[in-house]
């Protein structure tokens, strides 16, 4: 039988034999990952993409020639082996390799180009210890041969693969936009390239094909999508790099709900066809409510544990702290952890350093025993206060409540995120459902910077829920937008919304976010007049596929299911990029670069 991936070398791959082939010729083409001498007889095993075959090679049926080859083979050298697939004897069936019930009897075996000595070994039971990932990521294509990175680069391939499948049945067409763009707004520093032939100007390289995708929808392309590369110069963590790839699709004549739609059909496809797994209900949590009860837009729902909001408990108390926070419209917002009223106060000084580093003034605890209650604040706030909280956040005996006095959205997150750290800690995940996945809808259109000017929630293009009356509202804050967050495993996996489809509301909003007139015409011109022929209302999200490709295939870092990364510090470290750029490079694009004097 002849493979569909034969080629003139060979006319299976070994990865994939199975007991189906015992008694057939086979001529395969790999790396060795392994050799070891026994009676007499050389054993290797074969690895190619598709996994690993054991071959075994006896002096008695090979060439002297071919058998010194064999014999001398080294780890990673490449191989083209001829033999028949045999049955194991019972005894030597390794139920722990997938090809562990055959062999291959090497009839002829050609060293097609010896390697080196690798740096790190490939075969991971080897290891012994662990390989620096500077070492890994600088011969990151040796690293690729191991299991895991092929099985996320296959699982990740899937993906794009049925994503393309699903899109493709809807209507949807793949339609690239250009990377060499000018600047697109969504929150991070650009990445520049200078223009040769326009001294003194430059590209920006696209933070996502935002603007490109509405222009489309004006150019009547109801149903586009891209697997899109953006280019982000942000601070890099373990779920973000500066260059990865969206899913982005857009769509005209639709409101936020087609939009939903047809991603969670979406992603029903890619839970069944990657995972074989099905979703089942997908809940949606307003904005408003994500915050309430978890302390944040992206919750894990995995986490049990719910925040509650306390204040009614505390009218009144002669506590200051809480007292100013209730009458300067603050809450009080309350995290109970079950049966932790014994927790040491290091413990707990360790969960208020957590909460203050996020945001919070401090952190009262309350300790519920039998019938009291042992708290931080004893001196200052009556039990029955205590009671009353007790009863709306179903304290126990026992159980300890952490309480978070403060700017109702600035108290919820300070505790969302001492939420996840105790979590983690008291292992609140509950595993019986692994996958979470949940949308957020009911967004506000803007947030308050640090600076004390307006910016957008999502980005400037997101429309106002009610247009452009509503943009005229007293408090800015209050307006809602037609923005919704996809959410899994407390992971952001998208983002998207309604844009504004009409010039004058476009205008408004940008001047609402300190954009003015001549501003908006410089930079955004071109989209402004696109708005005034003839734009359809339209909406549309981008999905992280390097993040879905990740918890898909429980990876704990984007970097794993990249086929080259950067580092955290940007830094490409096979290629070594950035680099320096020749004296004569830069001349011609009209630069002269003035190092710092710190840099070494
Ligand atoms: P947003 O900026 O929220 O929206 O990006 C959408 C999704 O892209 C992923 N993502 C990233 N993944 C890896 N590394 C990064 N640095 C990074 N930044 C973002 C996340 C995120 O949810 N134009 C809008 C979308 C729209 O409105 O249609 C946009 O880009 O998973």
């Amino acid at each position: 039988m002849k493979d569909y991936l034969a080629t003139s070398l060979r006319s299976r791959v070994a990865g994939a034999l199975s007991d189906n082939d015992v008694g057939e010729s086979v001529a395969l083409c790999g790396w060795i990952h392994r050799r070891r001498d026994h009676g007499g007889l050389v054993f290797f095993d074969l690895r190619d993409r598709y996994g690993l075959v054991q071959c075994v090679a006896s002096p008695e049926r090979l060439s002297t020639d071919v058998f010194t080859t064999v014999e001398k083979l080294r780890a990673e050298d490449v191989v083209a082996v001829e033999g028949t697939v045999l049955a194991r004897p019972e005894e030597s069936v390794n139920p722990e390799m997938a090809t562990g019930s055959i062999e291959v009897d090497v009839a002829a075996c050609r060293l097609l180009n010896e390697s080196t000595t690798p740096p790190f070994p490939v075969d991971v039971e080897k290891e012994g210890g662990e390989v620096a990932e500077e070492l890994r990521l600088r011969h990151r294509y040796l690293e690729l041969r191991r299991l895991a990175p092929t099985k996320a680069l296959g699982l990740r391939h899937k993906v794009t693969t049925e994503t393309r499948r699903y899109l493709d049945g809807l209507g949807f067409w793949e339609i690239e936009t250009p990377i060499l763009t000018r600047r697109t707004p969504e929150g991070a520093r650009d990445f520049l390239v200078p223009s040769r032939v326009h001294p003194g100007k430059f590209y920006a390289l696209p933070q996502s094909p935002q603007l490109y995708k509405q222009l489309l929808m004006i150019a009547g392309y109801d149903r586009y999508y891209q697997i899109a590369r953006c280019f982000r110069d942000e601070d890099l963590r373990a779920d973000r790099q500066p260059e990865f790839s969206q899913i982005d699709l857009e769509m005209s004549f639709v409101t936020a709900e087609d939009v939903i739609q047809v991603v969670t059909g979406l992603f029903r496809h890619l839970f069944q066809s990657c995972l074989d797994h099905d979703l089942g209900e997908i809940p949606t949590l307003t904005h408003d409510e994500a915050m309430a009860r978890f302390g944040t837009d992206k919750p894990d729902l995995r986490i049990v544990q719910e925040l509650t909001d306390v204040t009614d408990a505390f009218g009144d108390t002669g506590f200051r702290v809480f007292d100013d926070v209730v009458s300067a419209g603050g809450r009080l917002v309350a995290l109970r952890v079950p049966a932790a009223g014994e927790e040491s106060r290091g413990t707990i000084d360790r969960w208020t350093e957590v909460a203050r580093g996020a945001g919070a003034n401090g952190l009262v605890w309350a300790r519920r025993h039998a019938d009291d209650w042992r708290t931080a604040v004893d001196k200052f706030v009556d039990r029955t206060h205590w009671d009353a909280a007790g009863e709306i956040a179903s304290v126990e005996p026992g159980d300890l409540l952490l309480v978070v006095a403060g700017e109702e959205r600035a108290a919820q997150a300070a505790l969302g995120e001492l939420r996840l750290h105790v979590a983690a800690e008291r292992d609140w995940v509950d595993d019986r459902s692994p996958w979470r996945l949940l949308w957020i809808v009911d967004f506000p259109l803007f947030e308050r910077g640090d600076d004390g000017k307006l910016e957008p929630s999502h980005h400037p293009f997101t429309a106002p829920r009610g247009g452009l009356v509503t943009l005229g509202a007293d408090d800015p804050l209050t307006i809602e937008s037609e923005a919704y967050d996809l959410v899994l495993n407390g992971y952001e996996l998208g983002s998207g919304s309604i844009r504004i489809h009409q010039r004058e509301v476009q205008e408004r909003a940008f001047e609402m976010l300190g954009i003015d007139r001549a501003e908006a015409q410089e930079k955004f011109g071109f989209l402004l007049e696109g708005l005034e022929h003839g734009a359809p209302p339209h909406g549309g999200i981008a999905l992280g596929l390097d993040r879905i490709a990740m918890l898909f295939t429980g990876a704990a870092s984007l970097r794993e299911v990249i086929a080259f990364p950067k580092t955290t510090s940007a830094s490409a470290l096979l290629e070594g990029a950035p680099s320096i750029a020749d004296e004569s490079d830069l001349a011609e694009l009209h630069i002269r670069v003035d190092e710092p004097e710190t840099s070494g």
